[in-house]
């Protein structure tokens, strides 16, 4: 990505520089996957969220600051009502390089096009399974068929890029490696492995036990496939590999084996417009208040997202042999 002349910027005290924000605009999800979710989640009420107006100022301020990457997360940000409004709002942002939105994909059939033409590029969509019993078991709520249907209408409106997101569970899906990337490869996709994070007590299963590294992950791809190892960079977390003949890009995601916290290039704001530093610390900054006692003025956001910096946390501490230290589930920050 190229910097804009004139424009701020925001450096942490380790000196990285923040241009990648992540934005959950709903809590609220239509499946419960087993990673993210305990089966009985209680979500927030309308008055402690933030209004679209509000997560529209919120990312405009970030765009000025010099964030040139905002992507949307839930829960299921497509589930939440008139959110294609605010993805038309940030798609108008002159300044934004990537507007970006991570899905279940079960609202896709409906929404891609309108999607699309608000100025989104890319967009990463969950898939741990194409069996439709396996599926099920792991999102708990989840139809396989309505989020092929959403992966097909999102391959017909000509995104740029489209990238399956796959969290693996050793003898929960771990079989699901190989033909998750023939499909990636067959629907000229990319798609990422993810080892699996401790945020949020969970009721399925014990996070340890089911650990699978990304080099089992990689070894398993390596008795089919063959992968060459490439910088390209999302700018996000995955490291990519490239297979022969293919426009593939196989990512992994890696917190647990392969740290990245040291290129940490990202902040996440919640739908309760709580400014995160690390996905996997509680550092955090309230930017509610600020929106709220001075609406639609962005200097105030500004001085205090400013001053966040100073309290980023070098990195994650997870560890799946302990309780969570992180008592907020995924579904509440996004990733
Ligand atoms: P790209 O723009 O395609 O690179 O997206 P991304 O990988 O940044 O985002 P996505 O929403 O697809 O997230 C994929 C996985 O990466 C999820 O499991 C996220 O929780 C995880 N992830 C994203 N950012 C971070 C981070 O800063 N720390 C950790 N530990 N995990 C992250
Ligand atoms: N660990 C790793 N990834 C997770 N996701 C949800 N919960 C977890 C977890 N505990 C993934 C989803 C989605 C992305 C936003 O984060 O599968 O692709
Ligand atoms: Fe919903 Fe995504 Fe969490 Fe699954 S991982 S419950 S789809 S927010």
């Amino acid at each position: 990505m190229t910097g804009a002349p004139n424009r701020e910027s925001l450096i942490d005290k380790f000196g990285r520089t923040i241009d990648y924000v992540r934005i959950s605009i709903t809590d609220r999800c239509d499946f419960r996957c087993v990673y993210c979710m305990s089966e009985d989640m209680q979500f927030l009420p309308r008055n402690e969220i933030l209004t679209l107006e509000e997560l529209g100022v919120i990312g405009k301020t970030f765009v000025e600051m010099g964030v040139k990457k905002i992507r949307l997360t839930g829960g299921e940000p497509l589930v939440r009502q008139n959110c294609i409004k605010l993805i038309q709002e940030l798609g108008a942002l002159k300044d934004l390089e990537e507007l970006a939105i991570t899905t279940n994909g079960s609202q896709l059939e409906k929404l891609a096009p309108e999607i699309k033409n608000a100025g989104v590029k890319r967009i990463n969509i969950s898939l741990d399974s194409l069996l439709p019993e396996k599926f099920k078991s792991l999102t708990r709520t989840g139809n396989l068929h309505q989020v092929l249907r959403g992966i097909e209408a999102a391959r017909s409106v000509g995104f740029e890029r489209i990238k399956i997101n796959s969290v693996i569970l050793k003898n929960r899906n771990e079989k699901e490696v190989i033909p998750l990337t023939k499909f990636a490869i067959a629907n000229g996709l990319d798609i990422t492995f993810i080892e699996e994070m401790p945020l949020g007590v969970i009721d399925s299963h014990d996070r340890a036990e089911v650990y699978y590294s990304s080099d089992k992950i990689k070894g398993d791809l390596e008795t089919v496939f063959t992968l060459s190892a490439t910088n390209e960079s999302t700018g996000g977390p995955a490291k990519y590999f490239k297979l022969p003949d293919s426009t593939t890009r196989i990512g992994f995601i890696s917190p647990h084996s392969h740290n990245f916290c040291g290129d940490c290039n990202r902040v996440r704001v919640t739908v309760e417009g709580r400014l995160l530093l690390c996905l996997g610390q509680e550092h955090s900054i309230d930017l509610r208040e600020i929106v709220r006692k001075w609406p639609g003025r962005t200097d105030p956001l500004k001085t205090a997202i400013k001053k966040s910096m100073s309290i980023k946390p070098e990195g994650h501490t997870f560890d799946l042999n302990e309780q969570p230290i992180i008592f907020r589930h995924m579904s509440h920050t996004g990733g």
